[in-house]
């Protein structure tokens, strides 16, 4: 994979975001601390701090997306920065302008920071490679490699409800093998010392180097489940899958699909979170995707601190100074 010391400088100051491999558990946990000082900024009237006023953020994505590119863009905005939103459907990309081509054209337009989603793993890294020295570079997902913000916004989540991660019991459910999400958010509760990290699959959805993680591997979901204190369901990624890796929707939500009567097999002050979008009747039955211990909505909403607390890292800025209003 591609150089992992490109988001730290000589000091450990983050320069871009790119992936939780490579980053360190301070880092992670000021991210965490920072975006908390964020969550009463997102509550009040006026919810802008100056922190990026006078820079530009480009919102470059080449996949669909609706949380993570508008909860990134309200971040932005609240941070006071420009905000260029290209829709790279419409763009010279279609044409055939190279990633590089495209990049220097937008580094014509002085922008000082790029969200990028990209269909290639390690696109990010790429990008990050070739930018000017000062321009950053955040990873909005590449391909099935990583998509570290999202994994930061589930940390937080997991703190929020449930305070100290080396206590915790934490289960990952799904499709493993097409997920960059997961592989971020293994190395981040790794790096947070969580007591025990569990992934739930069925054997065709686990990729091979999975055991290397170090997590604990199930195939039975109820197994897998008993005495967690955190479940991530996980979509089916079907536009992913080459080939048939499995029988049937029908057949996957009987063997690995989370309804009320399996949720039981948790800690019964469990709490569940998928990343979205989910597709209901799949992965998890309606009722526990709306229920008392789904978390999914917080997820979302905590998605925009945990971003301007990224974002304002790379400029210098960790926390906000009483001068802000
Ligand atoms: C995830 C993604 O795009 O990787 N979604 C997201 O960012 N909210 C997971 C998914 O698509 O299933």
């Amino acid at each position: 994979m591609p150089d992992k010391n490109l988001q730290l400088d000589g000091n450990g100051k983050l320069l871009h975001f790119l992936s939780i491999e490579g980053l360190n558990q301070p880092i992670l946990t000021e991210i965490l601390d920072t975006a908390e000082s964020f969550t009463s900024i997102t509550e009040r009237n006026v919810k802008k701090v100056p922190i990026l006023r006078g820079k530009t953020v480009a919102n470059l994505f080449f996949e669909p997306s609706t949380r993570t590119r508008s909860t990134f863009e309200l971040a932005a905005q609240r941070l006071s920065a420009d905000i260029l939103n290209l829709n790279v459907n419409t763009s010279a990309t279609t044409k055939g302008e190279s990633l590089l081509d495209t990049l220097r054209n937008l580094e014509a337009m002085q922008i000082d920071m790029f969200v990028i989603r990209h269909q290639d793993s390690g696109s990010a890294h790429f990008f990050a490679q070739h930018v000017s020295p000062g321009v950053s570079v955040l990873n909005a997902g590449d391909g099935q490699h990583e998509h570290p913000t999202q994994a930061m916004l589930d940390m937080f989540t997991i703190r929020h409800f449930k305070k100290d991660f080396s206590q915790l019991r934490v289960a990952i459910v799904g499709d493993i093998l097409h997920s960059r999400v997961a592989r971020s958010q293994i190395h981040a509760l790794n790096l947070l010392n969580t007591a025990e990290v569990r992934v739930i699959a069925p054997r065709t959805l686990l990729p091979v180097e999975t055991e290397a993680l170090g997590v604990s591997i199930y195939n039975n979901l109820e197994d897998g489940l008993k005495d967690v204190d955190v479940i991530i369901m996980l979509r089916l990624q079907k536009e992913r899958m080459r080939g048939a890796l499995l029988p049937s929707e029908k057949e996957y939500f009987r063997l690995y699909g989370l309804s009320q009567e399996r949720l039981k097999c948790a800690k019964p002050d469990a709490i569940v979170m998928h990343p979205g979008p989910a597709n209901r009747g799949v992965e998890i039955e309606s009722s526990v995707m709306d229920g008392s211990q789904s978390v999914i909505l917080n997820q979302v909403s905590f998605g925009i601190s945990v971003r301007m607390a990224i974002m304002s890292m790379i400029v210098g800025q960790s926390g906000l100074r009483g001068d802000e209003s």
